[in-house]
């Protein structure tokens, strides 16, 4: 089975109450996790690159891991995804290196620019048999590429606006902020989303797929790992599980994780170095690492409620 779009992957989601999950691939260990995550639990799998990750690793190197993930594994539905692609430029590009689904982030422009680009890279991907993922409101916290806004909650979406958007653009998935933000650092507080701004969508959009960004749950295992061996964490925070399960439940179809791969890895990394000071053969860190990757996203595909959803998502 070839790389897959989104469609049935969604259709089976919003239909049966769960959610797939989207995790960012940086390098060859992160994929193997996650892969051999998602052929134990039988999951249906989305990995998505960012922009960032397209110029460490190069998109080459990227793709021939992603196409033996693939051809290894015919039973798994999987789907390329171009996440926060902030340009028509870097959506055409991704389309033509045969990504099958592509994220057009146009979310820090105006409402009618958001549309223009976002309709632009909707026609683009459609001729091509791609997917398009939109994004209105705003999210929180800093990545590489992605710069988030201070207060989520005064920059939610527009139920209202979030309608007409969907209506004039065609884009497939709309992302919304209901009070996520990116990276380690979530909430200052007791955290708190915005449920019913994605009920209010849901009753204007029925049957309409949505996405939730910035949904690592920062676990408390690798969070104590950081910090006891030499790391500096002592605020993070992220999302609660169980406001995940709930989002699955509703219209949210689409949960990015990329935080949680981060810290799984780097726990291990300042364990190994920690335990063994003289340790200088990567294979003995990354090891590691990719193993608590492929364990956290496996607990990760039942919170999601998609481990054994593969076979129906073909
Ligand atoms: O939303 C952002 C993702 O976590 C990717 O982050 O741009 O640092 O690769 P990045
Ligand atoms: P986290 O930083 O919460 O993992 O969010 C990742 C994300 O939204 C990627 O687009
Ligand atoms: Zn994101």
């Amino acid at each position: 089975m070839p790389l897959v779009t989104t469609k049935k992957m969604f259709e089976m989601a919003y239909k049966n109450g769960y959610a797939i999950g989207a995790f960012n691939v940086n390098n060859m260990e992160i994929t193997q996790g996650i892969v051999e995550a998602v052929v134990e639990e039988k999951a249906p799998l989305i990995l998505q690159i960012s922009k960032g990750a397209r110029d460490y690793a190069k998109m080459s190197y990227l793709r021939a891991i992603i196409d033996v993930a693939v051809k290894e594994n015919p039973q798994i539905p999987i789907c390329m995804h171009l996440d926060h692609g902030d340009t028509f430029e870097i959506c055409k590009q991704c389309v033509d290196d045969g990504f099958t689904s592509v994220m057009i982030d146009a979310s820090h422009h105006p409402f009618e620019e958001n549309i223009k680009i976002t309709k632009q890279v909707v026609e683009y991907a459609h001729a091509h048999g791609v997917v398009v993922e939109a994004e209105l409101g705003q999210l929180g916290g800093i990545e590489e590429h992605v710069t988030g806004v201070d207060d989520v909650m005064a920059h939610l979406t527009d139920p209202a606006q979030a309608e007409d958007f969907v209506k004039r653009t065609g884009c497939d998935s709309l992302a919304v902020a209901i009070g996520t933000s990116h990276g380690a650092y979530k909430f200052k507080t007791a955290p708190k989303l915005a449920f019913d701004v994605v009920e209010k969508i849901q009753k204007r959009l029925p049957g309409y797929p949505l996405v939730m960004h910035g949904s690592s749950s920062v676990l408390q295992e690798f969070k104590e790992l950081i910090n006891k061996y030499g790391g500096k964490m002592p605020d993070a925070m992220g999302v609660p599980e169980d406001a995940i399960s709930k989002a699955g439940k509703m219209a949210v179809c689409k949960v990015n994780i990329d935080t949680d791969l981060r810290m799984a890895l780097t726990a291990k990394i300042r364990q190994v170095f920690a335990e063994k000071p003289g340790e200088f053969d990567p294979r003995k860190y990354l090891a590691p690492g990719r193993e608590a990757i492929r364990q956290m996203v496996k607990h990760k595909l039942h919170v999601l409620g998609c481990a054994g959803k593969a076979a129906e998502c073909l």
